[in-house]
């Protein structure tokens, strides 16, 4: 892009928590992008920037950020026409709608409205053609805004490899057991005392979240008629166990899978090494160079040397072997507050945006 194109006025809902921080950095030299209004809870509004928020990053909080001063979180007169959310799924349902019905084009990040039928839920790698769903929208209709969402952000790293199977050889079962970063609960999330030389076997909803959302991430654009207005779920059987476990940033998942057709070791990897996705032409600027990274090593990959991958935006899979159960087993790697959450919802409004449904 060329850069006399003027960038995009945006704003972000929920800035001050662990996903806003990284909205916050990830958007900071963006091309595309450029923040111009900030919102968090009724405890933040009026402040400025630097003294609400705890900065938990390792990069440096940007001044000009730590200067501006907090939003109404209601206020959706003053706010720019694309909203970043990063709001528990409780206040998302309440305040997420009221942007929309503002005319805002809203990327969020909940889990408030990803099952909605009429709301795309989108990896730009994996299903953009599910974008016309927002044609479906009330809101769309009403004021030209609407909602998209990205996944769940242990579904993130599952799907991206998952993708890449489905399409060469078909998936029959997916079996997912998770180990999921603490930075994932949000800040200060999980008390100390609970996490510290523990494994929690429990997170609130998980299991549930990526189980749907997996399906209906590899799903295909239907509807009565041929009218591509309804996800038709991937019809394979799928089971997901989630933990939490004393990592910082990094979602682990141990998967299995039974495919539909036979495929040796070295199809499977190739197909994860040729994977560019539905979007490779549009050289959108969050795209990593690589999607799914394969690492031969046997100990690989490892949150604390791979996560950072591809600018946090590569999933890192390692140790595809055959299972005695089902067919293969592997281990994927995923940045949970980057591509599972800030990182994929700029990626998808870098997408609507080279799709025409955000304008400059
Ligand atoms: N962390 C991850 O890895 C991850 C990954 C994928 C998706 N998500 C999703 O992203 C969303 C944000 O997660 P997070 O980890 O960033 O949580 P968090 O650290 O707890 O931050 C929550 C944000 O919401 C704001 N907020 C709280 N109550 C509010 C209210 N009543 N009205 C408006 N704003 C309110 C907070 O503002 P104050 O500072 O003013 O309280 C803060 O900015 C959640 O839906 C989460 O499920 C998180």
């Amino acid at each position: 892009m060329s850069p006399e194109i003027k960038k995009t006025p945006v704003g972000i809902v929920g800035a001050t928590g662990v996903v806003g921080q990284r909205f916050i950095q990830l958007l900071e030299n963006h091309p595309w992008f450029e923040v111009a209004w900030l919102a968090a809870s009724d405890r933040s509004e009026g402040k400025l920037y630097g003294e609400a928020t705890k900065w938990r990053l390792k990069t440096k909080l940007p001044e000009r950020f730590a200067a501006m001063r907090i939003s109404p979180n209601t206020d959706t007169a003053a706010a720019p026409k694309v909203i970043f959310a990063a709001l528990d799924a409780a206040f998302a349902a309440d305040l997420e709608p009221r942007f929309a019905e503002a005319g805002c084009a809203v990327v969020s990040n909940s889990s408030a409205f990803r099952m909605h039928a009429d709301v795309p839920l989108v990896i730009p790698e994996v299903n953009a053609d599910h974008l016309p769903l927002i044609e479906t929208q009330s809101w769309r209709k009403m004021s030209g805004g609407f909602i998209v969402t990205n996944s769940n952000c242990s579904a993130m790293g599952l799907v991206l490899a998952l993708a890449p199977l489905q399409k060469q050889f078909g998936l029959r079962t997916v079996m997912a057991v998770t180990m999921q970063a603490v930075s994932g609960a949000g800040y200060p999330g999980v008390p100390s005392l609970d996490i510290l030389g523990n494994v929690i076997p429990y997170i609130a909803k998980e299991e549930e979240k990526m189980e749907e959302e997996t399906q209906k991430l590899l799903g295909r654009l239907d509807g009565p008629g041929g009218g591509r207005s309804a996800v038709i779920p991937a019809p394979f059987a799928m089971s997901a166990s989630c933990n939490r476990v004393a990592v910082e940033d990094g979602h682990m998942e141990s998967i299995a899978v039974k495919l539909e057709k036979p495929a040796t070791a070295e199809e499977i990897i190739a197909a994860w090494k040729d994977y560019k996705g539905g979007v490779w032409d549009l050289k959108l600027p969050s795209a990593p160079e690589q999607a799914v990274i394969y690492m031969t090593a046997p100990d690989r990959p490892q949150p604390r040397f791979d996560v950072d991958r591809g600018a946090g935006m590569s999933t890192s899979v390692g140790r595809l072997r055959p299972c005695k159960v089902l067919d293969w087993k592997f281990t994927v790697l995923s940045h949970n507050t980057i591509r599972g959450a800030a990182g994929a919802a700029v990626f998808n409004a870098e997408l609507l945006r080279a799709k025409g449904y955000i304008s400059q």
